[in-house]
Order: structure tokens, then C-alpha cells, then sequence
């Protein structure tokens, strides 16, 4: 069991809503416009004005990037209203999980954050990361990223008491999967192929509901930071480990102090301690619904926010009335 973290108890966990409907409301208003850069652009604004209204000394340590590359929630900027004052908080945030498919309203698109005392979050480089994750209630290191696709679901289908071929796997749909998938084919697998958003996509592992067993193939690394906290509230294992496509990106996990660059990151190893994990739908999802649109200007929110020292998980309906403060 983790300890409660005094830090964060300071930070109210339904603040955390507050900041991530901010952004998914603020970013409803491009679905289907046909532009990411936009929708984007709306959710980080939303986002960064709700984080500065939280009486803490935040740190964004997973953001929109880099300072010379990103105008607002970069890595490193310092956001809430008690800067020096409150309680130090790291922030990995991703006002928009899914630029894309909000731009083509397609499905699973999140605003995200995780939350926890500093330094309790990896620093995660833009970089890929190799990752695989599985739902609560299997034994502890069923699953390993040293082992192959098919040994892994083999484990997995020998715990939950199945055939390999009953297994369902969730995987980005992208070239660069065309070996994975069709290894997992190879042996019958059932494959979810997502357009984008493996936040979502881990997450499902946690919920029957999905159908989904295991999460595998390469996202971003700063996702994998967010997707294991969520994992770290609600169970299941997580392995990660972050790829190196040249120079340059080595280079940039060093100077955010990581030395060993093959090593296979942990659940606890990304997200340590005591941590917050919130998210809002911005369209439907396998996880929550979107924002929805009444009459009069209404707009309805789901969202979930959780916390790994509890266990607790709350589900969060929200209704937001023309011209009132969120
Ligand atoms: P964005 O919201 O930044 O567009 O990310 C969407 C996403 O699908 C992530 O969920 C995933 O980790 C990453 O992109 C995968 O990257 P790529 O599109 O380069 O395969």
C-alpha cells in the first residue's frame, strides 16, 4: 500500500478535474475542424490558466516540450498561484491526448495530467517507448519486454486460463507495427487497432468492459509517464522502455539525467509514490465520453480522476452553463 502524500493532499484531487475539463471543453471546439495545431493550441491555453489558478508550486516536468519549442506548459515552466509558497508538485500534463483524431472527430481523444510530490515522475524525453501493459489480477512480472509477443501473451493466456488465440491485444496502427502484428496474427491474437491515443489505449487494459488484455508497440514516452501513473491507481503491470532513433535524442534523455538507456522501466520507476491521475473525454472513448454540446450552450463533461495511495477512483459528470466559471 502507498502512503498517503501529505503534498498532495494539500492539492484537492478534484482540482485536478477542474484543470482537465478546462482543457477538454476549451478543445471541443475544434472537433472535426480538421485542425490539430488549433485544438491543441485551445486545450494547452485552457489548461495553463486552470493549473495557475491552483494555490501550489508546480513544476511541469511532462509537457508540450522543450522551452525553445513550446510557448506554453513546457518542461520545466512553473505554473500555480503560490510559486515558492505552496506545496512542490511535479505535473505531467497532455492538454490534448489525440490531436488528430479531435481534428478528424474520431475516437479516445483525452485531456490528461498525473500529479505527484517532486521528482516522482520520470522526466521522459519526446522520444518513443517501447511499451506492454496488462490489467490487474495477474502475478506479479507476467509480463517482461526482454521477452517476445508471443511468450508474453502465452503467460498471459496461461494466468487468465485461456488459449493465446483468446487473447485481445491493443496496438497503434502504424507501419512500424507491421512485424508485431503480424507475429500476434501468427498466433491468433485478436487485435484492437487504434488510430491514436494509447493513454486510452493502456487504460483499457484495466477495464473488462474493453475486452482488451494486453497493450503492446511503441508511443510516445511522456504518454507512457501518464498511462503509468493511471496504471499505478487502479492496478496492472507496465514495462516501458525508451527508443533512441539517433544522436539527438540520446543526447536529450542524458540531459534529463538518464544515464542507462536501455534499461525497461517499471510502473514505480515512472511514477513513484503517492500519485493523482485525471482525465477528461474530449470525444468518446473506450474510457469516457465526450464533451457534449446542449441547448443554450450547455456542455455536459465526463471525467475520472484517481488516486494511487487509496485506490480511489472517481467518476465525474460535469455540467457547465453558458458564461458560468468552471
Ligand atoms: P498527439 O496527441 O500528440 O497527436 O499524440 C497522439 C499519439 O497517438 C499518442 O497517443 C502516441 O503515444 C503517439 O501519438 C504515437 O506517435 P506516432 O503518431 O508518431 O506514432
Amino acid at each position: 500500500m502507498v502512503a498517503p502524500s501529505k503534498v498532495l493532499d494539500r492539492v484537492l484531487v478534484l482540482e485536478m478535474v477542474r484543470v482537465t475539463e478546462a482543457a477538454a471543453i476549451s478543445a471541443s471546439k475544434m472537433i472535426g475542424r480538421g485542425d490539430e495545431k488549433a485544438a491543441d493550441a485551445a486545450a494547452v491555453e485552457a489548461m495553463r490558466a486552470a493549473l495557475n489558478e491552483l494555490a501550489m508550486d508546480g513544476t511541469v516536468v511532462i509537457g508540450e516540450g522543450e522551452r525553445d519549442e513550446a510557448p506554453m506548459l513546457f518542461i520545466g515552466e512553473k505554473v500555480g498561484s503560490a510559486i515558492g509558497t505552496g506545496p512542490k508538485i511535479d505535473i505531467a500534463l497532455d492538454p490534448l491526448e489525440g490531436t488528430t483524431i479531435t481534428a478528424k472527430a474520431g475516437p479516445n481523444a483525452l485531456a490528461v495530467l498525473a500529479v505527484a510530490e517532486e521528482g516522482n515522475l520520470l522526466n521522459a524525453p519526446d522520444v518513443y517507448m517501447d511499451k506492454l501493459a496488462v490489467g490487474p489480477g495477474y502475478p506479479d512480472g507476467i509480463i517482461d519486454l526482454a521477452k517476445t509477443p508471443t511468450e508474453n501473451v502465452t503467460a498471459v493466456a496461461r494466468a487468465k486460463g485461456v488459449e493465446p488465440n483468446e487473447i485481445i491485444v491493443c496496438v497503434l496502427d502504424r507501419p512500424r507495427h507491421e512485424k508485431l502484428i503480424a507475429e500476434l496474427r501468427g498466433i491468433g491474437c485478436g487485435i484492437m487497432l487504434i488510430p491514436d491515443g494509447d493513454v486510452a489505449g493502456v487504460i483499457a487494459v484495466t477495464d473488462p468492459d474493453t475486452t482488451i488484455d494486453m497493450y503492446m508497440g511503441s508511443g510516445g514516452a511522456p504518454e507512457g509517464v501518464l498511462a503509468a501513473a493511471a496504471l499505478r491507481c487502479v492496478g496492472g503491470q507496465f514495462k516501458g522502455r525508451l527508443i533512441f532513433r539517433n544522436d539527438d535524442e540520446k543526447s536529450r534523455a542524458r540531459k534529463w539525467g538518464i544515464q542507462d538507456l536501455d534499461h525497461i522501466y517499471d510502473l514505480e520507476e515512472l511514477a513513484k509514490g503517492d500519485c493523482i491521475f485525471a482525465a477528461t473525454g474530449v470525444t468518446d472513448g473506450s474510457l469516457l465520453e465526450g464533451v457534449k454540446r446542449l441547448k443554450n450552450g450547455t456542455m455536459t463533461t465526463e471525467s475520472v480522476v484517481m488516486r494511487a495511495s487509496s485506490g480511489t477512483v472517481r467518476w465525474v459528470r460535469g455540467e457547465h452553463h453558458k458564461g458560468a466559471r468552471t
